[in-house]
């Protein structure tokens, strides 16, 4: 064991290439999300398939969730970075709860859609958590926009996370009006 843990919540979607970047840096990546062949594809993606900790289980169920994380922690140790991608708020405050119990200090990077940006909601988080948003714009090519790409997103995150912003912004959230769709 290294001693670099991290944790991606819904990391198998979206967030694949964050979770494969995490082990590329010589972390051990748990990662949660409920399909099999999702976690086996970013198994087979990556050089360091060892270094990557499937947790198949449903982030709603908070008993399950609960043990899972904790025996991540056992296993592979204190987990100083989470990155999540849900909008089920009470999982993140249970992983606040288990992580904090063991690591002084941790960031968590809170992937948030771009309505969030203008109603967001309230989390309750301790202490020893240090709280990072980073949210998911659009891309405005002139009088046409269209949503983020996977790739874009992670090259976002993986940015945000070098760089250590307090808050970012992945493509633009304003105008506000010309989002895709609007
Ligand atoms: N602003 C933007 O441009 C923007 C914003 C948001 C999304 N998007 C795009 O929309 C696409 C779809 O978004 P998405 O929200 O479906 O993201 P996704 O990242 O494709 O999938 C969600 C991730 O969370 C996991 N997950 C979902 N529900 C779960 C649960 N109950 N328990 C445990 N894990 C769970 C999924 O795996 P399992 O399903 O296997 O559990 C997966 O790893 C993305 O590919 C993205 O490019 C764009």
């Amino acid at each position: 064991m290294n001693g670099k843990h991290a944790l991606v919540i819904g990391g198998t979607g979206m967030l694949k290439d964050v979770s494969l970047w995490f082990a590329d840096n010589g972390f051990v990546v748990s990662v949660i999300g409920r399909g099999k062949s999702k976690h086996e594809d970013m198994k087979e993606s990556s050089l360091h398939p060892e270094l990557i900790n499937s947790l198949m289980v449903d982030y709603k169920s908070q008993l399950l969730l609960k043990d899972y994380v904790r025996s991540a922690i056992e296993k592979y140790g204190p987990i100083s970075i989470v990155v999540s991608w849900t909008p089920f708020l009470p999982s993140i405050e249970l992983i606040d709860h288990i992580v904090s119990e063991k690591s002084q200090s941790w960031k968590l990077y809170q992937i948030k859609g771009s309505r969030r940006y203008f109603e967001d909601g309230s989390l309750k988080l301790s202490s020893n958590c240090i709280h990072r948003n980073i949210y998911l714009g659009f891309v405005i090519n002139n009088d046409t926009s269209r949503w983020l790409t996977n790739k874009e997103i992670a090259n976002g995150v993986i940015k945000s996370i070098e760089e250590e912003c307090s808050e970012s912004i992945i493509g633009v959230l304003h105008p506000y009006e010309k989002r895709p769709g609007y």
